[in-house]
């Protein structure tokens, strides 16, 4: 079943450029069309007002992406909640807000009784996303995306992840075009970056040899510190939590901006920074911080891309991927932080595939 690879978690790194071409399939024949979601999405995806992510773990980090992606598209309200702390706590409801679920499983019980408990609250309209066909979460909702990246054995979600991103990308220029936010010519062009987007992935998988290096360095570490700012920081999130799920190295992720609010009082030269710093409007700001970092002695590994312009220097460690990738860029950048996470634990001889105290499906509170 592993193929060529070593474990399940290096074999569903590298099978993203298909799950996500896969994922893709219908949508690049059809464009941002309502029915993607199911049958009656039209009538639903047209009256909502807003939209309320519930999630646990990685696949509430896709949700923190969306936010980014439905609110700069779409232009209406986007909230994300990690479904276990919602679902106890007296929230206001909107009942015209669609609930969108992202559960790889479809089976998390937190995320299960969030959506629960929103509808006890009003919400009319669900929308799950999910991996798994007719599992509990998409079976108590009205609406459905189904990812295809297939059976996900890694405890760390990977492939999962990419294709819950690229589903959500979806939805923000679904729900931006039937607002009269995305004209042909932009919604072509989105087609054809999406079109891209297997490629891409696969540009940054031929980077494994270059991120191997870096991971004999962060075996002897205990902590480590990820930024990113804007669409990058929730990327960042997930780097952290790849890390500490796989290696128990402790990680912890920050938005680039709040490093002198706190964290910064962390940085030596024993703390190993990575960044997510591929070329955006934030790319200036993100550069600042990191002299933040290495003022104080800081050890910056850096993941850009080709137009952010960086180059090696003393306490400074630089992967490029070789493309630009706009607004799908998180989507790539996901791939380099899941190898690193890979690679440590191997240097570290951790449990890859199961970690220790983890579950793949988490259906007990
Ligand atoms: O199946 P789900 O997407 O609902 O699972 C949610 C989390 O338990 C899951 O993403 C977890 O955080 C992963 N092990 C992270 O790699």
């Amino acid at each position: 079943e592993l193929g060529p690879y070593s474990h399940f978690m290096q074999k569903e790194i590298h099978e993203q450029p298909k799950a996500i071409a896969d994922t893709l399939e219908n949508l690049l024949d059809s464009g941002f069309v309502p029915e993607l979601f199911g049958a009656q999405a039209a009538d639903v995806l047209s009256r909502v007002r807003g939209v309320k992510i519930l999630a646990c773990g990685t696949s509430y980090y896709a949700g923190l992406t969306a936010k980014y992606w439905i609110e700069a598209m779409a232009g209406i309200q986007c909230d994300v909640e990690i479904a276990s702390e919602y679902r106890y706590r007296a929230a206001w409801a909107d009942p015209e807000h669609l609930v969108v679920t992202i559960s790889q499983s479809g089976e998390t019980l937190d995320t299960m009784e969030a959506l629960k408990y929103a509808r006890e609250l009003g919400h009319k309209w669900a929308l799950s996303i999910c991996n798994v066909r007719e599992s509990a979460i998409p079976r108590a909702s009205d609406l459905v995306f189904y990812t295809r990246a297939g059976a996900e054995i890694g405890v760390a979600s990977t492939k999962a992840f990419t294709t819950q991103l690229v589903a959500l990308f979806t939805l923000a220029a679904t729900l931006a075009k039937l607002r009269g936010k995305l004209g042909d010519a932009d919604e072509a062009r989105l087609i054809d970056e999406l079109r891209h987007l297997p490629g891409s992935v696969q540009h940054a998988l031929n980077l494994e040899p270059q991120i191997k290096a870096w991971a004999d360095r962060f075996a002897a570490k205990n902590d480590a510190l990820f930024l990113g700012r804007g669409l990058h920081y929730p990327i960042a999130l997930e780097g952290a939590l790849k890390l500490k799920e796989i290696t128990y190295i402790h990680a912890e992720a920050y938005p680039a901006g709040e490093l002198k609010h706190g964290p910064l009082a962390l940085v030596d030269e024993n703390m190993p920074v990575v960044v997510i710093a591929p070329n955006d409007s934030l790319l200036e700001k993100v550069k600042s911080n990191m002299q933040e970092v290495s003022a104080r002695g800081g050890e910056l590994f850096v993941f850009a891309d080709l137009d952010s312009h960086f180059e090696d220097s003393p306490g400074v460690h630089v992967i490029r991927t070789p493309r630009h990738s706009g607004v799908l860029s998180p989507i790539v950048h996901t791939i380099p932080v899941q190898m690193l996470s890979y690679h440590v634990a191997l240097a570290r001889g951790t449990d890859v595939d199961k970690p220790r105290n983890l579950a793949k499906s988490v259906t007990v509170e």
